[in-house]
């Protein structure tokens, strides 16, 4: 099947927004594209973002070889990627498990990799919010079954900070770790490291208040199974993927399974339409129980 067309970058339409938070100075262009951008003013504890696309169906990855990117479930969309370069300009850290790194693997989660065109603009509203033009990369991996030499640890273009397991960082530390990266070992018999670890080990090494969860699936539902997600960006391309019976597609959140009444349950804060894609914000922060 041919790849759809990439959307052009045409300023979103705005149907409707709740005026919570500060508005940030987003530069000229990115006001014209995006709108209006409001944040909560700064706490104590970290604010934690998450920004995914998914189908109308409910996948965020086809999971087959060669499309298995979100760019796959957005159909390459323009306003998809600016949106993200946003959300990352804006973010101190940005948190992705290693499923996704090795869907993406030539990646650096910055803003300027999502849409080089707006790379003044993003640049230009990081510095107006006192941030480093990137945020620092978290990689979470239980296994430690990662290739430091990709350019997410080695091209120097971002701190990265990997969060694992002991057994995970000893496997790592044979490969030699890179200047620019940080390695922490945490505890766990499973593999699996407790979402508030992983948030309370980023906080030890950033400063900075805005965590931004780009995924993919799996560590997103640690997050919610901890109840550590305060907002969802989340864009709804106009595809419909399916599912076979015993297919692997995923969805939004996996390796999790909510129980009815304990299901996770958002407030929505803000629509914005960009062609047939609808550009959806929800507020979870009245579930978030536990904290850091
Ligand atoms: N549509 C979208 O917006 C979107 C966004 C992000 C990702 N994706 C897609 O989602 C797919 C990847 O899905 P995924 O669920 O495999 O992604 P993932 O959560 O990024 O990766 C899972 C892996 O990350 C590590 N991990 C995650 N949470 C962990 C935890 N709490 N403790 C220890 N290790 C943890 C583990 O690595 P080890 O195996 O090394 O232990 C685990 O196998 C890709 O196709 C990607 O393109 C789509």
């Amino acid at each position: 099947m041919p790849r759809p067309a990439s959307t052009p970058l045409a300023p979103l339409q705005k149907l409707f927004e709740t005026k919570r938070g500060k508005r940030l100075p987003l530069p000229p262009k990115l006001a014209r594209l995006y709108g209006s951008l409001r944040m909560p003013q700064p706490r104590k504890h970290p604010y934690v973002l998450s920004n995914f696309v998914t189908t109308m169906d409910g996948v965020v990855s086809l999971n087959v070889k060669g499309h298995a990117s979100g760019g796959d479930i957005s159909g390459f969309s323009a306003q998809d990627r600016m949106v993200m370069g946003l959300l990352r300009a804006i973010a101190d850290v940005v948190i992705i498990g290693a499923g996704t790194l090795g869907a993406d693997r030539q990646h650096v989660w910055t803003a300027r990799a999502i849409f080089p065109e707006l790379a003044d603009d993003y640049r230009r509203l990081s510095k107006a919010l006192g941030k480093s033009e990137a945020p620092l990369n978290v990689i979470v991996s239980g296994s430690g079954e990662i290739d430091l030499r990709l350019p997410v640890f080695a091209s120097g273009k971002v701190q990265t900070l990997i969060v694992t397991t002991t057994a995970g960082a000893q496997r790592m530390l044979k490969q030699g770790v890179p200047d620019a990266v940080e390695v922490r070992a945490m505890r766990s018999s499973v593999g699996t490291i407790a979402a508030s670890a992983i948030l309370e080990e980023v906080c030890r090494l950033s400063p900075g208040k805005l965590i931004l969860v780009e995924g993919g699936p799996r560590l997103l539902g640690d997050f919610y199974a901890q109840r550590l997600i305060d907002e969802q960006f989340l864009t709804l391309a106009p595809q419909i993927a399916g599912r076979d019976t015993d297919d692997r597609r995923l969805g939004l959140v996996m390796g999790q399974a909510f129980a009815p009444g304990e299901t996770p349950w958002g407030t929505l804060r803000d629509v914005r339409r960009g062609s047939s894609h609808l550009f959806l914000r929800y507020s979870f922060s009245e579930s978030r129980t536990s904290r850091i």
